[in-house]
C-alpha cells in the first residue's frame, strides 16, 4: 500500500510537470494563436521564421501555408522541430526575417530567457518582426512583460503593437 501511493504520488508530480511542459504540444489546439492572425498583416510578405518553442506545431503550419519558410524549434522531440533547449542549446545559425516566441519565454529561468534573447538579437535581419505573447503559467518563471520590451526597444527594435503579456516589434538598423 505505501509503495503504491508512493509510486502513485511520484506519477502524479510528473504528469503534472508533463503536462505543464508540454501543454501545446499535448492540447491538441491546432489553430495558430489569434494574436499571430490579427496582427500578420504586420508580416513581411515572404521571408524566413523562427517559431521558438513551437509545440505541436500549429503557428509553423498556418504560416507554412501561407508560404513561409519555417525552421520551428522544440525541447521535445517531433518530426515537424528542430530539438533545441532552448537557454542552453544555440538557436540556429541563420538570419531570420520573422522570429515568433508564443508562450515560451515564462518557461525559461531568467538566465536562460536571457541568453534567448540576445539570441534573437543576433538572428534578426534588418526590418525582421519579433511576435512574442506571454501569460503567467502555473509552474511558469516569474517574468516583467515591460522589462522585457524594453530590452528589445534599448537594442535598435520598435514598438508595432503592444498589449498586456503581447508585443510586435520590428527591429529597423
Ligand atoms: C505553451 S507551449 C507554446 C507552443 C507554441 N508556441 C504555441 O503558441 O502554440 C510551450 C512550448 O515550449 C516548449 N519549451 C518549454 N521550455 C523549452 C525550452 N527550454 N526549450 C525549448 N522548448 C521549450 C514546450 O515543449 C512547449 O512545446
Amino acid at each position: 500500500m505505501i509503495h503504491f501511493m508512493i509510486q502513485f504520488g511520484r506519477l502524479k508530480k510528473m504528469t503534472r510537470k508533463y503536462l505543464n511542459d508540454r501543454w501545446c504540444a499535448r492540447c491538441g489546439r491546432l489553430t495558430p494563436t489569434p494574436y499571430l492572425v490579427k496582427n500578420q498583416k504586420l508580416f513581411p510578405e515572404n521571408g524566413v521564421v523562427l517559431d521558438i518553442g513551437c509545440g505541436n506545431g500549429r503557428n509553423a503550419n498556418h504560416l507554412r501555408l501561407l508560404g513561409y519558410s519555417v525552421d520551428p524549434i522544440d525541447m521535445v522531440d517531433q518530426p515537424y522541430s528542430m530539438q533545441i533547449v532552448l537557454g542552453h542549446d544555440d538557436l540556429p545559425q541563420r538570419k531570420y526575417d520573422i522570429i515568433l516566441a508564443n508562450y515560451i519565454l515564462m518557461f525559461l529561468d531568467e538566465n536562460e530567457r536571457s541568453k534567448v534573447m540576445y539570441e534573437i538579437l543576433d538572428r534578426a535581419k534588418e526590418n525582421a518582426i519579433l511576435m512574442i505573447e506571454m501569460y503567467p503559467a502555473k509552474d511558469a518563471h516569474d517574468y516583467d512583460f515591460d522589462e522585457i520590451v524594453k530590452f528589445f526597444l534599448d537594442r535598435g527594435w520598435s514598438k508595432l503593437r503592444k498589449s498586456k503579456d503581447k508585443c510586435v516589434l520590428k527591429f529597423a538598423v
